[in-house]
C-alpha cells in the first residue's frame, strides 16, 4: 500500500475550502430534497437530559452502542424495516405535545411534555428483548409510570391501562399504509403498569429520546417483548377491560395480551428460546421474563403462561 506523507501532497491537490463548502451545500441540498435515504447523514446531537443514575437497575452486560440503538428500530409509523425510522422520523415534530391521562381516574390530567421533562428523572439500564429474536441493552431516562398514575388517582373499577400512539398520517408516513390498524394501541394490567420497573421514558443515553426511539415519550416494560413498549404516546387511559392492542387485532394467534418474555412458549412461526444481542455474534439463551423474574413473576402466580401468552 502506498501512503503519501503530507509533504508529498501538492497544494493544487488539496480541495479549495470554497469548493468544499459548495460541495457540502450541494449535499445538504440533496438531503433537503429527500435524498437522505441515499446519503444518510449522521444523527444530529440531541438535547441533554439530566437524571440521577438508579443503581438498582443495572446489568452486567455492556450497553448496546448508541449507533445501533438509534439506527436499528421497530417503529411501523415510520416504515416496517429497521433502517427506515431513523431516516423517515428525522423531521418528526414533537412540539407541542401533550399526554392525556384519563378514563377511570378521579383527576384526569393532561400533561405537557415540557412539564414531564422537568420532573425528577432517573437513568436505568434495561435489557429489551424484541419478539423477533434480538435484544439490546439500553440506558433509558424516565420516571416510574406509577408516579403519574398516582397523581390521577385511579378509581376502584380501573383494572387495565391503555396506551395510544399519536395518529397523524401527515407526520407519520407509515400510517398511510394499512400494515396495522392505526393508531398503535398497547395495554398493561393495572398492577403491571404500577410495577416499579415500568418506565415512562423520555430519553436514552442521557439525551432526550431520538425520534426513531419514540420521541417525545414512550413506555418501556423490560420483562415483556419490545412491542409492548409503545412509542410517541398521546394518551394513557385507565379502563375496566383489557384493551384490544394493535398486534392482537393484526394477529391474535401470534400476539397475546401479556407477551411476557418466555423462552418456553414459542411464537407460532419461530422459537423464542434464544436471542441475538445486537452487536454480538453468538446467540444466547433467552431468560424467563427477560431476566426480571425475581421482580415480576409473583404477578403471574397461578396463571397458565401458555394460555396467557
Ligand atoms: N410503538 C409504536 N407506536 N409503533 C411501533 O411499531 N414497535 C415496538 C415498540 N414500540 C413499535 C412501538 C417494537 S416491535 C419494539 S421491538 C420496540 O418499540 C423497539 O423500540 P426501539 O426502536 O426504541 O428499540
Amino acid at each position: 500500500m502506498l501512503i503519501r506523507r503530507p509533504s508529498d501532497i501538492r497544494p493544487s491537490e488539496i480541495t479549495d475550502p470554497a469548493l468544499y463548502r459548495e460541495r457540502r451545500s450541494f449535499i445538504t441540498g440533496l438531503a433537503a430534497l429527500g435524498a437522505t435515504a441515499l446519503f444518510p447523514l449522521p444523527a444530529s446531537a440531541n438535547t441533554k437530559l439530566p437524571s440521577v443514575k438508579n443503581g438498582a437497575y443495572r446489568t452486567n452486560s455492556a450497553p448496546t452502542p448508541y449507533q445501533d440503538v438509534t439506527t436499528y428500530n421497530n417503529f411501523y409509523e415510520f416504515g416496517t424495516d429497521k433502517e427506515s425510522p431513523a431516516i423517515l422520523a428525522r423531521n418528526f415534530v414533537t412540539r407541542p405535545w401533550t399526554v392525556m391521562v384519563d378514563g377511570l381516574v378521579k383527576r384526569p390530567t393532561t400533561f405537557g411534555i415540557d412539564d414531564l421533562l422537568k420532573l425528577p428523572l432517573e437513568e436505568r439500564i434495561y435489557r429489551l428483548r424484541c419478539v423477533e429474536g434480538w435484544s439490546m441493552v439500553i440506558p433509558w431516562t424516565g420516571l416510574p409510570l406509577s408516579a403519574i398514575l398516582k397523581r390521577v388517582e385511579p378509581t376502584g373499577s380501573a383494572k387495565f391501562v391503555e396506551f395510544t400512539t399519536l395518529y397523524d398520517p401527515k407526520r407519520m408516513p407509515g400510517q398511510r399504509s394499512s400494515v396495522l390498524d392505526w393508531p398503535y394501541v398497547e395495554g398493561l394490567r393495572l398492577d403491571e403498569a404500577q410495577h416499579p420497573l415500568t418506565l415512562l421514558t423520555l430519553g436514552l443515553y442521557g439525551e432526550v429520546l431520538p425520534n426513531q426511539n419514540g420521541a417525545p415519550v414512550r413506555v418501556v416494560v423490560p420483562w415483556k417483548y419490545g412491542f409492548k413498549s409503545a412509542k410517541s404516546i398521546v394518551r394513557i387511559r385507565l379502563v375496566e377491560k383489557a384493551p384490544l392492542t394493535a398486534w392482537m387485532r393484526a394477529a391474535p394467534n401470534e400476539y397475546g395480551f401479556f407477551s411476557n418474555v418466555n423462552p418456553a412458549v414459542d411464537h407460532p412461526r419461530w422459537s423464542q428460546a434464544r436471542e441475538r444481542r445486537i452487536g454480538e455474534f453468538f446467540k444466547r439463551a433467552t431468560l424467563p421474563f427477560n431476566g426480571y423474574g425475581e421482580q415480576v413473576a409473583a404477578m403471574y402466580a397461578g396463571m397458565d403462561l401458555r394460555k396467557y401468552f
